[in-house]
């Protein structure tokens, strides 16, 4: 099984003939080792442990702890495989504080690199200082979940001239910063095919067509593992909350009524 560095991943693109990278999501250490053992390329402990493990609203309430946690887990998990953190909302603020705590993240977790939102002049020095400094960074850009409530809500980016051009321009810059790939979230698909043959890094998308170099889901969202329908993107490759509900309701039921004292059945445990 091939394992990815940031010159393997650099050099991965989708129209000069490469296979496109996978990305999946990954929070826990049971889940990191199957996931180790396939040909997956990148594991991504993203913020949406937010949402799909801890049940907050949104990815702004995920603390830098809570970050360490689950993605040194799955680092425990998955040695061979390229694993990226995310920088949580509010620990990037400031340069100071975004090179305080994408460092502690990068150290603390072992992961191989760290992934934060946006391409503002801020994110776009404290990027360039970060790699300078030797921890590799996946830029974000499009729909930037921890800007939910600046952004007014989660929609497709890209639709107009004025965004298709800001947007081309953001990821121009995030290479020029010195990251080493770039997550294109909700990104209209003619306008993300565009970006991935304006930069010489990959491009991953979500939600963002076809054309991107690689693409990154929700394990909980392609496993269904949720009570909820996973986003119209994903096309779910098994209904794990009903297998899972059913097989708990059958060891239920089996259970129920048995009794040692009376009939002389054990319990299945
Ligand atoms: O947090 C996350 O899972 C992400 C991906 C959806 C790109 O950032």
């Amino acid at each position: 099984l091939k394992i990815h560095t940031t010159r393997s991943l650099r050099a991965t693109k989708i129209q000069k003939g490469s296979s496109p990278l996978q990305m999946l999501t990954c929070y826990d250490f049971q889940t990191a080792q199957l996931l180790n053992e396939t040909e997956i390329d990148l594991l991504l402990v993203g913020d949406s442990l937010g949402n799909v493990i801890l049940g907050y609203e949104t990815t702004v309430e995920v603390s830098l702890e809570e970050m360490i946690v689950f993605s040194s887990a799955v680092k425990r998990g998955a040695k061979n495989k390229f694993v990226v953190a995310d920088l949580p909302f509010g620990t990037y603020s400031t340069f100071e504080s975004g090179i305080e705590n994408a460092t502690k993240l990068f150290q603390r977790s072992k992961a191989e690199a760290i992934k934060l939102e946006g391409a503002s002049e801020h994110q776009l020095k404290l990027i360039k200082r970060l790699t300078e400094t030797g921890v590799p960074i996946m830029g974000h850009i499009g729909l930037t979940p921890q800007s939910v409530h600046e952004l007014g809500g989660y929609y497709v980016h890209g639709k107009d001239e004025k965004s298709q051009e800001k947007l081309l321009q953001e990821a121009i810059a995030l290479e020029k910063a010195g990251a080493f790939c770039v997550v294109l979230e909700c990104v209209k698909e003619e306008l993300s095919k565009k970006i991935s043959e304006s930069l010489s890094i990959p491009t991953i998308g979500i939600g963002s067509g076809d054309f991107t170099d690689g693409q990154v889901l929700v394990t909980n969202d392609l496993l269904h593992m949720g009570k909820q329908d996973p986003p119209k993107f994903c096309q779910p490759v098994a209904n794990f909350y009903e297998l899972k509900k059913t097989a708990i309701e059958k060891y239920i039921e089996k259970n129920k009524n048995v009794n040692p004292y009376n009939d002389g059945k054990t319990l299945n445990h």
